[in-house]
């Protein structure tokens, strides 16, 4: 392929800069023009293209968000939407393309390989919810903005003698609660892959009591329940003060951690390779920590499975 074209989309995810700036360069580096499209799927069907070369993906890879902007596009879900965005590529020489995002994109992408135009997908999301991949660029990132939070909530509440309530990102996938509730000491956490009664969460914090400790930490992933209405629930059956913090969208920015910019480099590098050989149709993901690709269909239908063991080993280790 002589020309490919790289978007972002869907929600965006530190890291995503690394990755782009890993296209482009690498790209580039083996003779291929390389447009960037702004704003997602969207872009494509606006016609908003724009030429990158070394320079324009300079003093990025530092940075939270994405250079090309990021959106939701409703008319790409459409045969019609399909159809104009794939016009416009043609139009524009583009042979191959390249869609950082998560599993929303990757509907997207499959759907320009199902009308024969090779897309290869990079996981972009910071819920860490693709099965096929062990890791998703700037979950790694979100981890530590949220461990950071714990930290200081944690300085209050254990000064006050209070139990918060933490509420963090991750609508369908409970790893960002559950990596961070591990690696924060939390005393519960709560995902939506694994129930938990109200009366266990009191158990658990009464226990707590028992063994000396005077504060806690919950996590407690959005998909699973909101701060507040937990708060009410927990206040009735028990009588220590709760308080609640909702992190909200400070979880996706800052820059990000060296092993978002690893991923993101060696993602992009390894599309780039499969568009060069001709290959479209894969997403590329990491596995026992090797790059990898995969079909996109497989990958794509696969369903993640929810770690019950790391689960259990971070209740064993908050006691
Ligand atoms: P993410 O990629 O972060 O999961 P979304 O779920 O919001 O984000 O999806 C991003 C975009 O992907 C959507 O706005 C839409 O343009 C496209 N998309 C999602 N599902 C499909 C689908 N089934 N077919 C085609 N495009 C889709
Ligand atoms: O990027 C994924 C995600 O962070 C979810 O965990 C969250 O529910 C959602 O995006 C919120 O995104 P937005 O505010 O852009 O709709």
């Amino acid at each position: 392929m002589k020309k490919i074209a790289v978007l972002t989309s869907g929600g965006d995810a530190p890291g995503m800069n690394a990755a782009i700036r890993a296209v482009v360069r690498y790209g580039i580096g083996v003779g291929m023009e390389v447009m960037g499209v702004e704003r997602g799927l969207q872009g494509l069907l606006d016609d908003a293209f724009i030429p990158m070369n070394m320079r324009s993906v300079s003093d990025i890879i530092h940075r939270g968000g994405t250079i090309l902007k990021t959106a939701r596009c409703l008319e790409f879900k459409t045969e019609a939407g399909q159809q104009k965005a794939i016009e416009n590529l043609r139009k524009n020489g583009v042979e191959g393309l390249i869609v950082i995002g998560g599993d929303g994109s990757f509907m997207g992408a499959k759907a320009m390989t199902d009308h024969g135009f090779p897309s290869i997908g990079i996981p972009g999301t910071i819920d860490n919810d693709l099965a096929y991949t062990d890791f998703t660029l700037g979950f790694d990132t979100a981890c530590n903005t949220i461990l950071d939070a714990i930290n200081k909530i944690r300085d209050t509440m254990s000064s006050h003698e209070r139990v918060s309530i933490i509420e963090v990102m991750g609508r369908n996938c409970g790893d960002l609660a559950l990596y961070t509730g591990m690696c924060g000491g939390a005393e519960v956490i709560i995902v939506p892959e694994h129930n938990l009664t109200i009366d266990e969460i009191v158990d658990t914090l009464g226990g707590g009591q028992l063994h000396g400790k005077t504060s806690g930490i919950i996590v407690l992933a959005e998909g699973a329940g909101h701060a507040d209405e937990l708060k009410v629930e927990l206040s009735k059956r028990t009588d220590m003060i709760i308080k609640t913090t909702r992190l909200g969208h400070i979880q996706r920015g800052g820059s990000p951690s060296c092993r978002d910019r690893f991923l993101g480099t060696c993602f992009g590098v390894h599309a780039v390779k499969l568009l060069e050989k001709g290959i479209g149709n894969r997403i590329v993901g990491i596995r026992d920590n090797k790059f990898y690709d995969m079909d996109i269909v497989e990958g794509c239908s696969m369903k993640k499975k929810f770690d019950l063991d790391l689960y259990n080993t971070a209740v064993i280790v908050s006691r």
